[in-house]
């Protein structure tokens, strides 16, 4: 079981993990997840990093910034957010970013807002580009629905998206039932205000050709949300960026394959030393 602590931005107050010692790498978590799917991430990576793992605002057990069910949580605001918490927790050097899915989305935007402090950034199951206007608009269904029906029938639908479905034993495995629960008791005004931050998204492809880190892409071999190929194909946009095309995963690559995913960015993180 991981240490949590809590810390208050904004006086809201926030959980996380913050372990080990050595280079920061922020972990960021995919919507609508936790901290928790890090798990295995923590448990490797502390013995020769400091690990730090928010819930970010409304998710996991973070207080949201905005409780109004009309909210939008912007990636950009949740950007800034993350510099406000480095500072509060006193992490002062530049960070590895590693974010999965809307969490590559705000880690593109931590790039471009805050260059200083990026040391790479490892974008797990996460796209560069903007919605397709009936994404968008889905989005929108989606934001007015989860606050009539809850949040369990969410649950229900992503764990049939998020995971590799042909994976024996799946629907046993513990990463699938913790997940499930971790969405089904995420405030339904927290997944509205992320869909609508998620539709207000920028579109960075142009962008990335320009960005000033080393970047890793790692994707899932059966993602469904976020196809490999698109992912391969962002990385031919950048300039010296690494791939990897990680098996026997779906989109929560980091969960699904943790071996494979542990090891692929334990070698890209190598080249630091
Ligand atoms: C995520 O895993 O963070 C979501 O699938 C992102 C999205 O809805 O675009």
């Amino acid at each position: 079981m991981d240490k949590m602590q809590t810390t208050s931005i904004g006086g809201g107050k926030i959980s996380f993990v913050d372990e080990g010692d050595g280079p920061p790498i922020l972990f960021v978590h995919g919507f609508p997840l936790s901290h928790a799917m890090w798990q295995e991430q923590i448990n490797f990576f502390k013995h020769c990093y400091r690990v730090i793992c928010p819930d970010l605002p409304g998710f996991g057990r973070s207080e949201s910034m905005d409780p109004s069910s009309g909210a939008t949580l912007t990636m950009e605001a949740l950007a800034d957010w993350l510099v406000d918490f480095l500072g509060a927790i006193e992490c002062e050097s530049p960070v590895h970013f590693c974010g999965l899915s809307m969490g590559g989305y705000i880690g593109w935007q931590f790039c471009k807002r805050h260059p200083t402090r990026v040391r790479s950034i490892i974008a797990c199951n996460t796209r560069a580009g903007d919605d397709m206007g009936n994404i968008r608009r889905g989005r929108e269904i989606a934001a007015r629905q989860v606050m009539v029906t809850g949040s369990k029938p969410i649950a229900d639908a992503m764990v049939q998206k998020l995971f590799f479905q042909h994976r024996p034993g799946l629907t046993e495995t513990s990463f699938y039932n913790q997940i499930h629960e971790v969405i089904s008791s995420t405030d339904p005004a927290s997944i509205a205000a992320g869909q609508r931050g998620m539709a207000k998204r920028e579109n960075v492809s142009a962008w990335l050709s320009k960005l000033g880190s080393p970047v890793f892409f790692v994707a899932g071999q059966h993602d469904q949300i976020t196809p490999a190929d698109e992912m391969q194909q962002n990385a031919s946009l950048v300039e010296n960026a690494e791939y990897a095309l990680i098996p026997n995963a779906g989109h929560v690559t980091p969960v699904e394959n943790a071996p494979e995913f542990n090891s692929a960015v334990e070698s890209f993180l190598g080249r630091f030393d």
